[in-house]
């Protein structure tokens, strides 16, 4: 009876500590969260340098892989307007996760692209 019980409030603990690691740090650990600004987000400014960094070495004239070229804004526009772009980055069901290797890009990167396509992917 008493060994039942301590597992139970071991388990207990346990559950609890677990819950309050994820609640309590999360924006101590990303505080870009909490004040991310999606106004007035520019393509040259915002837009370009994620993608320089993060896809056009898989996704360039010279490498379109996936038949992905997001090369210049012409084409990166196209990619934005036909919704694939954002599902990718976003992982959401039906699109392929990009970037494919390793973590999602930060959350705000990722509202701020959502922000710029949604204002109709100006070349700004
Ligand atoms: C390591 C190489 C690599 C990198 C880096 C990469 N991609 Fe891709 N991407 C691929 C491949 C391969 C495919 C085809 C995947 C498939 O069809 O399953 C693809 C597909 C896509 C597609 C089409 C998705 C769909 O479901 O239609 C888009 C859009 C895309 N990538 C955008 C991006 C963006 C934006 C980034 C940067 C955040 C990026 N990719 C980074 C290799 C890469």
């Amino acid at each position: 009876m008493q060994s039942k019980k301590g597992a139970f409030l071991t388990m207990l603990a346990f559950a609890m500590m677990i819950a309050s690691c994820y609640y309590d740090n999360r924006e101590d650990l990303f505080p870009e969260v909490a004040v991310c600004n999606t106004s007035n987000v520019s393509y040259a400014a915002d837009v370009l340098p994620v993608l320089e960094s993060q896809c056009l070495g898989c996704h360039n004239s010279g490498s379109q892989q996936g038949n992905v070229n997001l090369e210049g804004y012409d084409n990166v526009r196209a990619w934005a307007r036909n919704g694939r772009l954002y599902g990718s980055i976003a992982w959401l069901n039906g699109y392929a996760p990009m970037p494919p290797a390793g973590s999602q890009l930060p959350p705000c990167t990722i509202d701020k692209i959502k922000a710029w396509i949604d204002a109709g992917a100006p070349n700004n």
